[in-house]
């Protein structure tokens, strides 16, 4: 049995990174791997239910972070850890780095509980592989407003994904060989043959 593979992707809303998991899922199955595609928060019906709340109900910051790692933890535990154990790659559309970017960098909630969190919820687990999605919060905000009606953190302004990006760039500085960087802002074909790129760095899978 070939070891599990545990990745995941973050980016600025609109960053387009849903298509490339789609497509990474079918390379990865084309090539024997078993794979779980899933989503923070969310993945499981718990997480999903969290993920109601967090992305439409108003809370305070300290309580947002708390729904999210509790949704986190349910989804680590019930649904990635088994996978991983089975030997499958796990594609997750969002984790940790986004809280640190949305909750930490974009609300300016405290760094240091949500590290102690993470320590918590994860026991040392993190992705083996993040793909972050980077590309200007304008570029960003054109393509978001073409295609659907915004979310709480999707109506924030400019300047909450310009802070969310930074966090972004400060977790990829503090964990270079897990970020692979990627230029969001390229055509999809574009990103797709960056994506390619990095597949081919990091196999074999
Ligand atoms: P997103 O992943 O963009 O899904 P969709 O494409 O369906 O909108 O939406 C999830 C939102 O949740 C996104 O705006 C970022 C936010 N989020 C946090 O604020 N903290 C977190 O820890 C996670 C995982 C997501």
């Amino acid at each position: 049995m070939r070891a599990g593979r545990f990745l995941s992707f973050e980016g600025i809303d609109g960053a387009g990174k849903s298509s490339h998991i789609e497509w990474l899922a079918g390379w990865l199955r084309a090539r024997g791997r078993e794979v779980l595609v899933t989503r923070e928060p969310g993945g499981t019906e718990l997480a999903e239910r969290l993920r109601e709340l967090v992305l439409h109900q108003g809370m305070d910051a300290l309580t947002e972070a708390l729904l999210v790692f509790a949704a986190r933890r349910d989804h680590l535990v019930t649904r990635i850890e088994p996978a991983l154990a089975a030997g499958a790659v796990v594609l997750c559309d969002r984790f940790t780095d986004a809280t640190f970017a949305y909750q930490g960098a974009g609300r300016g909630f405290d760094l240091g509980v949500l590290a102690t969190l993470e320590s918590w919820v994860q026991q040392g687990r993190q992705p083996d592989l993040t793909v972050w999605f980077d590309l200007p919060p304008a570029v960003a905000a054109a393509r978001r407003a073409a295609v659907r009606a915004p979310d709480r953190f999707e109506s924030q302004d400019e300047a909450f994904f310009e802070r969310v990006r930074a966090g972004y760039a400060r977790r990829a500085e503090a964990d270079p060989g897990r970020f692979a960087i990627l230029d969001a802002a390229a055509t999809p074909e574009a990103v797709r043959v960056q994506l390619e790129a990095v597949l081919e760095s990091r196999g074999p899978w």
